[in-house]
């Protein structure tokens, strides 16, 4: 278990103060100048030696994608925009970051901001998130007011704003094009990419879009040092990450751990363990609604790290693992993710339009009892056609629940088609 003087959140609980005065107290805003006079490419190097991937849920190199931002201006404005869209279901770490430690991310974007030579950055909110906004502003203000933020932000000698921005609670939004779209006040659509926002962005101006937890860590890596943060977690996978633990456990959590621990420890000694005991067990969500589902064989030993889940073809994604015991009826969850990526698909490209609603239907007459083997059969096809075919990943989001689940839990899928009793009317009940 990850020692608590590595971790970067102290206040993960919200036990201390969140002020300016707790958040100093806990090394926040410590000597922040001299971090910024190594100078940007030193900065950033640093990044790069830590090893950290973005914690959004893609696990891109964060500091290789900050290289890609111009060292030069060609006259355009530089932006850095913070994703704390935080819609993926099951997901709530931003957010505890955003209420417990809102100056780790503050301060995350004067340093990261400065790296990229941006002089503004956007913290892009969802609308669900009203509390947590309103204790951002109040902290950027604090920021403001302490000379951390503005003018000759905290002594440094680079003008840096902070702007907060809520959403209006569409999902796609988090996408990051979507997000740029709808932060220019367009409607959320996902951009093709190529070009990357780096090249063109916010406004058409180069543009790096980070997760809230990548940010909010950033601090503590440079003051560490890279070193520090490349020796937890493993190889390629470093540092600490926080994990959403939520459904049939006995103590739902939010916990900050090493990446590539065992899932079984995450779950038996962070959040109680499994109801009725791990026996219990029967299938785990390991990243968020998007990755696909792994029954108990496969989580007897599965690290939690970006390239461990991606070797059983899951994901780590945004850390929420979704914890499932033998009362749930897996096939109903997954129908019911089915059902909330049909609602969410912006309606742009077309295998994404139709395939999710076909995708639906057919998890439907599946729950129902209503499905034949060919109909599955059907649906797997069209997940192929889904997955890979689209503009943004929200495709492969909607396909991979359902291609889990065959791969984790066919014979459960194919007994619903082969040996369903649906329930009997009432009145033949009686006969
Ligand atoms: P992606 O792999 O397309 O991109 C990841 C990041 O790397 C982006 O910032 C992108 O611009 C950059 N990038 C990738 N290839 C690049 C290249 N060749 N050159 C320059 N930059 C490059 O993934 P995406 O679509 O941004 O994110 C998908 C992930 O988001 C999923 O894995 C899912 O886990 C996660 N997600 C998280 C949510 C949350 O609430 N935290 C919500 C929904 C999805
Ligand atoms: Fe929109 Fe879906 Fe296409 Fe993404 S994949 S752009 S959400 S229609």
């Amino acid at each position: 278990m990850l020692n608590d003087a590595d971790r970067i959140y102290q206040n993960l609980y919200g036990q201390q103060d969140w002020q300016l005065s707790g958040a100093r107290a806990r090394g926040d805003w410590n000597a922040t100048v001299e971090i910024l006079a190594r100078g940007r490419d030193a900065i950033i190097e640093e990044v790069k030696a830590s090893g950290m991937r973005g914690r959004g849920g893609a696990g891109f190199p964060t500091g290789m994608k900050w290289s890609f931002m111009p060292k030069q201006s060609d006259g355009r404005p530089s932006y850095l925009v913070v994703n704390a869209d935080e819609s993926e279901p099951g997901t709530c770490k931003d957010r505890d970051i955003i209420r417990h430690e809102p100056h780790k991310l503050i301060e995350g974007c004067l340093i990261a901001g400065f790296a990229m030579g941006a002089h503004t950055a956007f913290i892009y909110i969802r609308g669900e998130y009203y509390n947590e906004a309103a204790r951002l502003q109040a902290a950027i203000e604090e920021a403001y007011a302490a000379g951390l933020l503005g003018k000759n932000a905290a002594g440094s000698d680079w003008d840096f704003d902070l702007v907060l921005h809520r959403g209006a609670g569409a999902y796609i939004c988090g996408e990051e094009s979507a997000l740029l779209e709808s932060l220019e006040g367009k409607k959320g659509m996902p951009r093709m990419k190529p070009p990357f926002p780096a090249a063109m962005g916010l406004y058409g101006c180069p543009t790096t879009v980070n997760n809230v937890e990548s940010i909010a860590g950033i601090p503590t890596v440079l003051r560490r040092g890279a070193a520090w943060f490349a020796a937890l977690g493993r190889p390629k996978n470093t540092g600490t990450k926080i994990f959403c633990i939520s459904g049939h456990v006995n103590r739902p959590c939010n916990v900050e751990e090493e990446l590539g621990i065992p899932l079984k420890d995450l779950i038996e000694k962070h959040a109680g363990g499994v109801r009725g005991g791990w026996d219990n067990l029967q299938a785990v969500i390991p990243g968020g609604a998007s990755m696909p589902i792994l029954n108990k064989e496969m989580c007897e030993t599965q690290l939690m790290d970006f390239d461990s889940l991606a070797a059983v073809r899951s994901g780590l994604g945004s850390g929420a693992i979704i914890v499932m015991d033998k009362s749930a009826d897996v096939v109903k969850a997954i129908w019911r993710l089915s059902k909330f990526f049909k609602h969410e698909s912006c309606g742009q490209c077309t295998p994404c339009r139709e395939g999710t609603g076909w995708m639906m239907r057919m998890m439907d007459r599946i729950v129902q009892g209503k499905a034949s083997m060919a109909d599955i059969a059907l649906m797997e096809q069209v997940t192929t056609q889904v997955a890979g075919h689209t503009i943004c990943a929200f495709g492969d989001a909607a396909a991979w629940p359902i291609q889990g689940l065959m791969r984790a839990f066919r014979p459960l899928v194919e007994q619903r088609a082969t040996d369903y009793k649906p329930p009997q009317p009432l009145a033949q009940a009686a006969e």
